[in-house]
């Protein structure tokens, strides 16, 4: 009580160390010390966001106000201090701006033309993740649990060098976006908790096209990267994800026509994930088509091969139109938990086509050999099938099957 009546006291009197100042079209962001640095950084924005260069200096700053900025334009924004969204979650889910998507919103968005994002190794994004954990209680999609950074209507940007530790929700998210590279990016979010890390996947996309992803390290409780519906042109590479769904396509395709086509994701290697190279979408329509998984290495990875076309539900899976074809898996090897190395089902209505399995190579963690499961796919895939996959099978495993 008392800290809370002086605080403010304390504040007005050293208004000086406040902020941001501008020289010719740099604008230098100074952490001020107070309970909120947002403002300081948003005059930045206002002021040097076109055509300009802003500093975000070394140092600990706080954000607690949303940060939307959708009218960057040639703009280079560095970062080296430590931005740490504050625990005011009451704030946060009334506050977090939409991004449309499944409802979902941020905390921190941009959006522009001709600018990059670049931390030096330096910038640490803090989102006080334990506290969103034990507030979502492993409940799904929490509405207004923020994603920490969101890429909206962007084209032409680069993002490079950020450290995320304990991110709110979704790590990063590119949505209406295009020439978007993401390059050196570590994210890395656990619990202490009872509770798990529930929706802090590293990276979805949505609406996008002509995106690069390249050396990326990502811990966290859901998919590492997920391209998503309507995305095309993604090549990721040199990725490594802990403790998460390694390398997705989708969800996508609930309720609405939806496609992803051009994607290559490549010199992957992930851990204890539930799988790795995978396929997921509800029965609807559309197409995924021309994905390529290679040199992908995993151990103990639950079911490292899957698709399915009636996720979550594992109901009316022959009833989807979301054709998948053209899809190659190939240099797949490492261990997976149990018995099932690769469980591919594809819709009665649209069976897959094309789909290529070259040098796959996986092992069961504790010995013998593993089955890889198919229904619905053209006969020359060059994946070996040991039975028939049922339809509705699940996504992870709870022992041999
Ligand atoms: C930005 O600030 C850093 C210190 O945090 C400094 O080393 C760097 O030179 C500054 N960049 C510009 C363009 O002023
Ligand atoms: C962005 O950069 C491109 C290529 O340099 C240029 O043609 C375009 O005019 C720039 N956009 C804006 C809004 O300045
Ligand atoms: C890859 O990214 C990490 C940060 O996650 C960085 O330390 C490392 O230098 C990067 N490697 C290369 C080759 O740039
Ligand atoms: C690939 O990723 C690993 C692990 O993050 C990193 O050490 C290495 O520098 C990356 N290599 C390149 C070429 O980015
Ligand atoms: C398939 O996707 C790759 C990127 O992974 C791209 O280079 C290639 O041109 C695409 N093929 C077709 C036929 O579009
Ligand atoms: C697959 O692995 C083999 C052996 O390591 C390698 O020679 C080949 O280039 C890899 N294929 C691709 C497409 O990278």
């Amino acid at each position: 009580m008392i800290l809370q009546t002086i605080l403010p006291l304390w504040l007005l009197a050293v208004p000086a160390l406040a902020g941001m100042t501008k020289t010719g079209t740099l604008c230098t962001v100074t952490p001020s010390g107070s309970r909120d640095d947002s403002p300081s950084i948003m005059d930045a924005f206002r002021e040097c966001g076109q055509n300009g260069q802003i500093n975000i200096t070394s140092g600990d700053y706080t954000i607690a106000r949303v940060m939307d900025v959708l009218n960057l334009k040639n703009c280079d924004i560095s970062i080296r201090g430590k931005l740490t969204w504050n625990d005011d979650l009451n704030y946060w889910i009334r506050n977090s701006v939409s991004v449309t998507y499944a409802q979902r919103s941020t905390a921190f968005r941009l959006g522009g033309e001709n600018f990059t994002l670049r931390g030096h190794g330096e910038a640490l994004f803090d989102g006080n993740g334990q506290k969103w954990i034990d507030r979502n209680r492993d409940g799904s999609n929490m509405n207004g649990r923020p994603i920490s950074l969101t890429l909206w209507y962007a084209k032409n940007v680069w993002i490079d060098g950020i450290t995320w530790r304990q991110a709110q929700f979704w790590h990063t998210f590119v949505a209406h976006s295009q020439n978007i590279r993401m390059t050196n990016l570590d994210m890395k979010t656990v619990s202490n908790s009872r509770w798990g890390t529930v929706n802090t996947d590293g990276f979805d996309s949505w609406n996008s096209q002509d995106i690069v992803l390249k050396n990326w390290t990502v811990t966290c409780g859901d998919d590492c990267i997920a391209v998503k519906g309507n995305s095309k042109n993604v090549h990721v590479q040199n990725a490594t994800c802990y403790e998460s769904g390694a390398m997705v396509i989708g969800s996508m395709g609930n309720g609405v026509r939806e496609t992803v086509e051009n994607v290559l994701f490549e010199d992957v290697y992930t851990y204890h994930a539930s799988n790795a190279a995978w396929i997921k979408t509800y029965p609807g329509q559309g197409y995924v088509r021309n994905v390529t998984f290679r040199n992908i290495k995993f151990d103990d990875v639950n079911q490292p091969i899957y698709v399915s076309p009636c996720i979550y539900s594992y109901r009316n899976c022959d009833s989807s139109r979301l054709k998948i074809s053209d899809i190659t898996w190939e240099n797949i090897s490492g261990t997976s938990r149990y018995n099932v190395a690769a469980a591919v089902y594809c819709s009665g209505s649209v069976p897959c086509t094309g789909l290529k399995f070259k040098n796959i190579d996986i092992r069961p963690k504790n010995g013998g050999t593993a089955k890889r499961l198919c229904t619905n796919i053209n006969s020359d895939s060059g994946l070996d099938c040991t039975g028939r996959c049922p339809a509705g099978w699940v996504q992870q495993l709870s022992g041999n099957a």
